[in-house]
């Protein structure tokens, strides 16, 4: 790696020179003003540790099980689309490195690799995110084709009958593959490294729904097309169906509200993610770890119950457990990770994380990873009222 690489910061900033703009900036954006991407990220860091000593911390596990999944420590890679724009080949890279770390990879819908590809070139077992579309047929062929290619578990995305709006995505044209426009292309040439690995893979459309879905085309404007397919009717009939229609493990990702946290276990869900999309959807919704708790407290227990959203160190990785989650799951961590050195770089971010949960644990005196509990927090339930805030 060409650059000290420290911190997961230090991986977003050599991705940032090294993605073309349009996708860097898909990444590294939330909808409307970015309140919520911003609070997933500064809510985490309000939690402080409580420093313990004396605790014979010689022997730290970090092993544990994600839906029955011994994993390497309680980490999952969530489903992003486009991970094959931010890098070339970027799912079966991500999916590599996740195997090779012992923690579950999440392929998007719209990926850029489909399944089958995917489940050629992985390295184990992966997991599937679907959105409900409007094409039922597509929505029933997916599943197949997810069960076909082996997944171990489905996860189905509530939060998105309607796309949230991105300023950056408008004002960049988004679109993939790119428009060749004479501003798009000289974006694209100021990342040579980028083009060049372009050019030697063909892997540059949505891979799962080009020639799968009707009346797709080759060149999609992601917006457009998200908003013509997507399905606003979502029910929990629907999570129902699906569940049925599966079979397997169904893990329902998008769960904010102790309400929807409570039909989801009574639709099915065998795990929830307590997510808002890492502030891509519902700007003005709190930041998911303040969420958490409620949810955790709803389910108590009938489900597993994992958070994403502004996961950026081991600490928010132990935070996270700390206030009722199984495990946390990672986007914009790993696509930094990607989008700056590969699947290096997505090796390198799941090792950071690894040594800060160590260390963490450690300074706190907790030796396994299964006991995180509230005790791990100072003053756990009041610790976003403390600073002036009365949410
Ligand atoms: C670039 C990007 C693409 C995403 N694409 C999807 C997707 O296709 N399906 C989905 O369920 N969630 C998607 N998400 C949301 C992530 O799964 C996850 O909820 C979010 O990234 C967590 O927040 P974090 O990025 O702060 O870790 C995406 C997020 C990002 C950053």
């Amino acid at each position: 790696m060409s650059a000290v690489i420290t911190c997961v910061e230090d991986l977003r900033a050599v991705a940032r020179k090294r993605v073309p703009r349009l996708f860097y900036d898909y990444v590294d954006s939330g909808s409307w003003s970015e309140s919520t991407y911003r609070a997933n990220a500064s809510d985490l860091a309000r939690l402080n540790f409580c420093q313990r000593v004396g605790c014979n911390v010689a022997d730290i596990r970090m092993d544990t099980r994600i839906l029955g999944q011994p994993v390497s420590m309680p980490v999952g890679l969530a489903p992003a689309g486009l991970a094959g724009m931010v890098h070339p080949d970027g799912e079966i890279l991500a999916a590599r490195a996740a195997a090779a770390f012992g923690v579950p990879y999440v392929l998007s819908t719209v990926s850029i690799c489909s399944i089958e590809d995917l489940a050629r070139h992985a390295a184990a077992p992966f997991w599937f995110q679907l959105y409900v579309m409007k094409d039922r047929d597509f929505i029933e062929r997916l599943v197949e084709r997810a069960r076909a290619a082996g997944c171990p578990a489905l996860v189905l995305t509530m939060d998105l009958p309607i796309q949230g709006q991105r300023h950056k995505d408008i004002r960049n044209g988004l679109s993939v593959p790119p428009r060749m426009t004479l501003r798009g292309l000289s974006a694209l040439l100021a990342r040579p490294r980028w083009c060049a690995g372009m050019l030697r893979t063909s892997r540059r459309t949505f891979g799962n729904i080009v020639g799968h879905a009707k009346g797709v085309g080759d060149t999609l404007g992601f917006s457009e097309w998200v908003s013509r397919q997507f399905d606003r009717t979502v029910s929990w009939d629907d999570v129902q169906w699906l569940k049925q229609r599966w079979g397997g493990k169904l893990v329902v990702k998008g769960v904010m509200d102790a309400r929807d946290a409570r039909r989801a276990v009574d639709a099915g869900a065998d795990a929830i993610i307590v997510s808002n999309h890492g502030g891509r959807q519902l700007d003005g919704a709190p930041s998911s770890i303040r969420a958490l708790p409620a949810v955790a407290q709803a389910v108590g227990g009938r489900a597993e119950i994992y958070l994403d959203g502004g996961v950026r160190s081991g600490q928010d990785v132990l935070r996270a457990l700390a206030l009722g989650a199984n495990a946390a799951f990672i986007g914009r961590a790993y696509m930094y990770g990607l989008g700056a050195y590969g699947q290096a770089g997505v090796a390198r971010c799941l090792d950071i994380l690894r040594r800060e949960l160590e260390s963490t644990m450690t300074l706190c005196g907790l030796t396994r990873v299964q006991d995180a509990s509230p005790d791990l927090i100072v003053n756990p339930y009041t610790a976003f009222k403390q600073q002036g805030d009365h949410a």
